[in-house]
């Protein structure tokens, strides 16, 4: 044994750990963005309007990453409103401070004021996206992510020629920010979209569009990945390349086994990889559009639009005119079928190198319902049919912001924000599904009820759709901070006896948005490994802001690589703090739990 002086020790220990670090570096980078929040004037549909956008673009900047890189976004709010962003899909392991959702994990960026996200990619790989996650503001603040696999490593399936992200996004005349809060205010029915954009453009079947209909040209024999990112404010969507097929090879940041088929169902907060050859004919394609309406086919106020886009090949040959369109392989906007024929087709891949780790045991389960309902108003005082609110709940539960963040008053163990008594049963058993259900089911109650989860718990939750105020249809459910496996879902009311035994444990998806089918349920199971406050809610922002929401604490698992980062050195004020100082000073019972978990 050779002795050494603790001098030369210091020498060999700092020279392994720079050795280390430049190692560590060549396998995970970081990558710097500038976010500029401003207002932009944009002409669409004949009518020239401003827009809340990222550096003056719509969609915003595509993020480009590999596979666990870290990268710091600094937001720089030169808008006229507070505005917060969000990492659609990234976990951010032990770091909820920069995962966005406003009065869950921060409070609003102020117009003049900086805040930088750090955003920390472990597992994601493929296509993710980023949006504003505060009001509706996410219509036109939003961008792809894009994650490549680690250096040296390849994907599941041969090398791409080359790849193309799709953004489809929901265009809204007049000002949206002013017609939602009104509309919230007055209790209302929410605005409706008059278009869908593809990356941009609203495309030739809309009006004042057709010069502008964007264009994608493509080599004869090659394949493109296309990521696609449903960034729709409300509406779920079917998508299809006239004459071409399209293979799904990936879905929300992980990859799937592939799926051939002529036309995807996409929800918003989903991303899809798809690979597409370029084996037809020279001349332009249809890539287009339309909403996938699941509720009762009475209700037709919807955007009823379809957005296009054209693949064009390049070569000389003379354009047939005008390009073909997708009429036999794009569904019509009530295709039930069609959306589940192809949903019912998602596994994940589950090979050597890409994995899955499905809980087998379940130690927290819960039974939530997905609802519409009424929020009573005093004296009829709303201006709705019955004097009553709409309101949508989650075990009857309409979830309402808190002023101060639920994070911040976790971490600081503040109490007022939140209760963390959200049930795990909805508060009476009926036949969900049913066709007329009494009115006694209609009522939610509000709160702000999170629900809380011992580290590492495995966690088994099954949604269930309801009919009530006939009402009932498709809910994409999204979660944050995790990804969660797909192990059933059915029609009508739950049966907690057969359908266990048809869940599928082997290769499940693995997502972090999938839908609660209309009148129907999903049973997802997930491990909550992810220790900080996570939000869930439906993808739907209309539901969203009527409060099909809860959220998630994860406790610490008691060592440091398994707790909660502590915050970093500036996170936005959030407004009127007096009552909570206040409540610091008389805490409850509920408060001195929390300090002991
Ligand atoms: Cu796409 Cu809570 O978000
Ligand atoms: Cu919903």
């Amino acid at each position: 044994m050779v002795l050494i002086s603790t001098h030369e020790t210091r020498a060999f220990l700092f020279s392994t750990l720079l050795i280390a670090q430049l190692f560590w570096m060549a396998r995970a980078d970081v990558h710097f963005y500038d976010f500029i929040l401003k207002e932009t004037k944009v002409t669409k549909l004949c009518e020239t309007k401003s827009i809340m956008t990222v550096n003056d673009s719509f969609p915003g900047p595509t993020i480009k990453v590999h596979k666990g890189d870290t990268v710091y976004v600094n937001v720089n709010n030169r808008g006229d409103y507070g505005v917060t962003l969000h990492w659609h899909g990234v976990k951010q392991p032990r770091n909820p401070w920069s995962d966005g959702p406003e009065f869950i994990t921060q409070c609003a960026i102020m117009p003049g004021t900086n805040f930088t996200y750090e955003v920390i990619f472990s597992d994601e790989e493929g296509t993710l996206w980023w949006h504003a996650h505060s009001s509706w503001t996410r219509a036109t603040v939003h961008g792809a992510i894009v994650i490549s696999p680690e250096s040296g490593k390849s994907y599941p399936f041969s090398e791409p020629d080359d790849d193309k992200v799709i953004m489809i996004a929901a265009w809204y005349m007049g000002d949206l920010k002013e017609l939602v809060d009104e509309a919230m205010i007055e209790g209302k029915d929410l605005p409706h979209s008059d278009g869908y954009t593809i990356n941009g453009e609203l495309g030739d079947f809309c009006n004042c569009s057709q010069v502008t209909t964007h264009g994608w040209y493509v080599d004869y024999g090659k394949t493109y990945l296309l990521r696609i990112v449903n960034a729709v404010v409300n509406a779920e969507l079917f998508f299809a390349i006239a004459d071409h097929n399209l293979t799904v090879v990936g879905m929300d940041g992980g990859y799937v086994k592939p799926i051939v088929t002529t036309c995807i169902m996409i929800s918003p907060g989903q991303t899809m990889d798809v690979l597409l050859t370029a084996n037809q004919p020279l001349g332009r394609y249809y890539i287009a559009t339309r909403q996938y309406s699941s509720e009762d086919a009475e209700v037709t106020g919807f955007d009823h639009s379809i957005g296009s886009a054209i693949l064009q090949y390049r070569g000389n040959y003379s354009l047939p005119s005008p390009p073909v369109f997708p009429n036999a392989t794009l569904p019509l906007y009530l295709d039930f079928g069609a959306a589940l024929r192809f949903t019912n087709q998602l596994r994940s891949l589950a090979s050597e190198d890409h994995p899955v780790d499905v809980p087998g045991d379940v130690s927290t389960k819960m039974f939530i319902t997905v609802s519409m309902g009424e929020i009573y108003c005093p004296n009829s005082s709303c201006t709705s049919v019955s004097g009553n609110k709409l309101g949508s709940s989650l075990n009857n539960v309409s979830w309402v912001n808190p002023s101060l963040d639920v994070l911040s008053a976790y971490y600081r163990n503040l109490s007022g924000s939140y209760t963390a008594d959200f049930p795990d049963w909805p508060p009476s058993m009926y036949n969900f599904t049913g066709d007329d259900l009494p009115d006694s089911v209609d009522m939610t109650y509000q709160g702000t009820k999170v629900k809380v989860l011992n580290y590492n718990e495995t966690v088994e939750i099954v949604f269930q759709g309801t009919n009530v105020l006939k009402s009932s249809m498709n809910h994409p459910m999204h979660v944050h901070g995790h990804n969660f496996y797909v192990v059933g879902t059915g029609h009508g009311n739950f049966d907690s006896k057969m359908d266990p035994r048809t869940y599928n444990l082997v290769d499940p998806p693995h997502v972090n948005t999938f839908g609660v089918p209309k009148n129907g349920w999903l049973a997802i199971r997930f491990t909550a490994n992810n220790p900080g406050v996570w939000f869930w809610h439906c993808h739907l922002d209309r539901h969203m802001s009527w409060g099909m929401d809860m959220a998630f604490i994860v406790k610490d698992g008691g060592t440091l690589e398994t707790s909660l980062r502590p915050p970093p050195a500036y996170m936005p004020p959030c407004m009127d703090m007096g009552s909570y100082d206040i409540s610091m000073q008389t805490s409850s019972i509920d408060h001195v739990e929390m300090q002991q978990l």
